[in-house]
């Protein structure tokens, strides 16, 4: 299996080809994003359930039975909600999902993007269904891991169709876009739970019915567009391929980039272990990178807040719908900020948003450390009104950090940096290293707020000085360095990365040794 030469096409991915944005690139880069409209869905509406009464007694009868208890203390305030069931009913969604990656990575490959995402969208759909019918936990945790099986095929697909559909030069801002998508998701899935609260006692159907809307979009989306020219080249529609080219990039000129994709999928073709391609010492920086950067995402504690805000701002002592618009402002918070990455992540680059983030993010969690510490301190069961809009502001400046650095940028500089031999490989790595972290969170945060109470602020705060000085450190700055050039012009040059590229980088010119070691 000679690896000779599949370095050659893919450092001509430079080259600016003839490219408009047309209108069929906006409309299938809107309805392929969809999909993080889905996952941002459901990542944002297990919280508002879970703090609802109705979707309690019906579940979860002792985890209601303790809400309801009179003079249960601060102490025990914090565990009211520490039940592994409870916990399951979020993270089953992960834990599905990382699986998924694996399959999807094959069907990615071997069906095409348009069959994989069209595969999410049934999965959601079914699971839609179970969890809006659902009459026992099974049902409840069934539609949870139908979901996380669209996840895993729509985080898949959905990043490579953007990235093979988009011209060039507007690659970086449409995979931000996924990320703005994920955060729509999330706060519209906050404000229908706002709304669904009041409706008794199946208003929480109706918040995890309506995921519903983001999976038919996903559907529609999936039987409208053409699949990439890409995946139809490797898959041997060579005509096919080079009309869908002809089409987004509206232009009959296509022949060099058509000429390119053919070169590009004949190397990929010969790549028959793409995992084990992934683990060669050449790309071991963008591998470790992108590894850590999904663990860092997860340990910032976003999804402490993503998925339990409402829980949290409860234990708290917030009222119902106090604890549900808290949940709406951040989410909206998360939105906005969003658009600031979008914004500057062209301008000011990868590591100043990254560094400003990490101090603006271990500030803040300090704060609401202290300020729930002092509340304990205190014993008084609620926190004054004063404090409690504190913490709503302090929870806010830690999402807005978030937003515009480790949201977006924990996705972005994976995709933007793997080679094409390794991408897609590389993508599914990044999915499931995520995904799994995502889990850890959801599975563990209920009980480590009942242990560690309000120190768990400051155990996210110890993360985050870590994952900074790795950012400091080891984290190249990949700003407007064209994909083919990143060897030369990143990890070449970087004080710890290069000696991994030195040796690997006449690669091109060695047929490929057998590899000892992962
Ligand atoms: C993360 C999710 C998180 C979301 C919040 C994404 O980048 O992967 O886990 O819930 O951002 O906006």
């Amino acid at each position: 299996m000679p690896a000779a030469g599949f370095s050659a096409p893919a450092r001509t991915g430079g080259v600016q080809f003839e490219g408009k944005i047309t209108p069929i690139v906006i409309v299938s880069c809107i309805m392929a994003a969809t999909g993080g409209l889905m996952f941002g869905y459901d990542v944002g509406i297990s919280g508002g359930v879970t703090s609802m009464d109705d979707f309690l007694k019906k579940f979860f009868p002792t985890v209601y039975k303790r809400t309801k208890a009179k003079g249960g203390g601060n102490d025990s305030n914090y565990c009211q909600y520490d039940n592994q069931g409870l916990q399951l009913f979020t993270s089953s969604l992960y834990l599905a999902g990382l699986t998924a990656t694996f399959f999807a990575s094959y069907t990615t490959r071997k069906l095409g993007r348009k069959l994989t995402m069209l595969m999410a969208s049934i999965f959601f759909l079914i699971g839609v269904v179970l969890n809006a019918a659902a009459q026992e936990i099974v049902m409840l945790i069934i539609g949870r891991i139908l979901l996380g099986c669209g996840v895993g095929f729509a985080n898949q697909a959905v990043p490579l169709f953007l990235s093979e559909i988009a011209p060039t030069r507007i690659r970086g801002g449409l995979n931000i876009l996924f990320q703005l998508n994920v955060t729509i998701g999330i706060l519209f899935a906050n404000l229908v739970n706002y709304g669904t609260s009041r409706i008794h006692p199946w208003g929480w159907r109706v918040s995890l019915g309506l995921a519903g809307v983001p999976a038919l979009l996903l559907l529609m989306g999936s039987l409208i567009v053409d699949d990439t020219p890409n995946s139809l080249i490797e898959r041997g529609h060579l005509e096919k391929g080079k009309e869908v080219l002809k089409k987004i990039r509206g232009t009959q000129n296509v022949e060099a980039e058509f000429e390119e994709i053919v070169m590009a999928s004949e190397a990929a073709r010969q790549v028959h272990h793409p995992f084990r391609n992934l683990l060669q010492r050449r790309n071991r920086p963008q591998l470790v990178i992108a590894v850590w950067l999904q663990v860092f995402q997860q340990f910032t504690g976003i999804n402490a807040i993503m998925f339990y805000a409402p829980v949290l701002f409860k234990t708290l002592g917030f009222g119902s719908d106090a604890s549900l618009y808290s949940a709406v402002i951040t989410g909206a918070v998360n939105v906005v900020s969003t658009l600031v990455s979008i914004y500057s992540v062209d301008k000011v680059g990868r590591r100043v948003l990254l560094l400003e983030a990490g101090v603006q993010m271990f500030i803040s969690q300090v704060i609401i450390s202290v300020l729930l510490g002092v509340k304990v301190k205190d014993q008084s069961n609620n926190l004054g009104h004063g404090m409690a809009i504190l913490v709503v502001v302090f929870v806010c400046l830690f999402v807005s950090s978030f937003a515009w650095s480790w949201g977006p940028l924990g996705w972005l500089i994976p995709s933007e940096t793997f080679p094409l031999e390794t991408r897609s490989a590389g993508q599914s790595v990044t999915v499931c290293v995520n995904l799994l972290f995502t889990f850890v969170i959801a599975q563990s945060f209920l009980s480590m707020l009942c242990h560690l109470k309000y120190a768990i602020f400051a155990f996210f705060s110890a993360w985050v000085i870590i994952m900074s000085f790795f950012v400091l450190f080891l984290l190249p700055e990949t700003k407007g360095v064209p994909i083919e050039e990143m060897a030369e012009r990143v990890w070449m040059q970087h004080w710890f990365w290069r000696r991994f590229i030195d040796d690997g980088h006449h690669h091109h010119k060695v047929v490929e040794l057998p590899q000892a070691a992962a």
